[in-house]
């Protein structure tokens, strides 16, 4: 069986998508075949979906937060975890998945560079994402507590960066920083993700540049293989404990 190379100096940088979640429950949007309930998800997961239709989006997240009850974290994440263990500061996470399932893990060095679903946000006062767990009944949009307060009637959004929105640059810049610190001792790892588009795609770029090594590990083989030196295909749950032991 393969496993990852990793030495004293090796930097490893890992992307995961819907696929890592997957055996925990968690279905992807391409399993459903990019619908929900007869909508595409691009209506319920941008803010011109959300403009025309906020009960409408708001059935969407709440649906996918009762749909987290009795979900853990599977031996995937578990592997990433225990690499980040070894590796302490050598190690970066980057998910694309707003499923909390790497934090309920024990993952540290994490960006969810999506957002949370647990976590909404007033879409008027600066008022920081908040911790909110609440699968809202159909018909139920939630208010701004603290607008409220002042006099003013403010939507609640989920805290997810929605298509059409940018990703914060502090992320970015973070995850820069990480792969011109590690260069040539980088290793990248995407996994469960279909790795062909932005930011899967850039980061396979960014870490070729750097003159690192790239690795996928996914459940199928995406169109351009060519782009990773090393692919393993397979389910993420039972691959990474074997490729990630040392
Ligand atoms: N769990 C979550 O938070 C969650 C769930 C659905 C979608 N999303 C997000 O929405 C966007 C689009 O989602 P998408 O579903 O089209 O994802 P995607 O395009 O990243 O596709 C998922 C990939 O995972 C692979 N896969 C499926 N099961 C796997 C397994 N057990 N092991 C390894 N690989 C597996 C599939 O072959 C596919 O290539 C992404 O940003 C995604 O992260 C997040
Ligand atoms: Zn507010």
């Amino acid at each position: 069986m393969k496993t990852l190379p990793i030495t004293d100096d090796t930097h490893v940088l890992v992307l995961t998508g819907a696929g890592v979640s997957a055996e925990s429950g968690v279905p992807t949007f391409r399993d459903a075949g990019g619908l929900w309930e007869g909508h595409d998800v691009h209506e319920v997961a941008s803010p011109d979906g959300f403009a025309r239709d906020p009960l409408l989006v708001w059935r969407f997240y709440s649906q996918r937060r009762a749909g987290m009850e009795g979900i853990t974290p599977n031996g995937g994440h578990h592997a990433l975890v225990a690499l980040e263990r070894r590796l302490g500061d050598r190690f970066l996470l980057v998910t694309q998945n707003v499923d909390g399932l790497h934090r309920a893990a024990g993952s540290e060095r994490l960006i969810e560079l999506h957002g949370e679903l647990m976590r909404s946000r007033c879409t008027v006062c600066d008022r920081p994402p908040f911790e909110d767990r609440q699968a809202y009944k159909p018909g139920v949009a939630p208010m701004c507590g603290r607008c409220k307060a002042a006099g003013k009637d403010a939507l609640l959004r989920p805290h997810i960066v929605w298509f059409g929105e940018i990703i914060d640059r502090a992320y970015l810049a973070r995850i820069e920083r990480f792969v011109d610190t590690a260069g040539r001792r980088l290793v990248f790892l995407a996994v469960g993700t279909s790795g062909l588009v932005y930011p899967a795609a850039g980061l396979v770029d960014a870490a070729r540049h750097a003159g690192g090594t790239s690795w996928l590990v996914n459940a199928e083989a995406p169109a351009n293989v060519e782009r990773f030196d090393h692919v393993v295909l397979g389910p993420s749950g039972t691959v990474l404990p074997g490729l990630l032991a040392n």
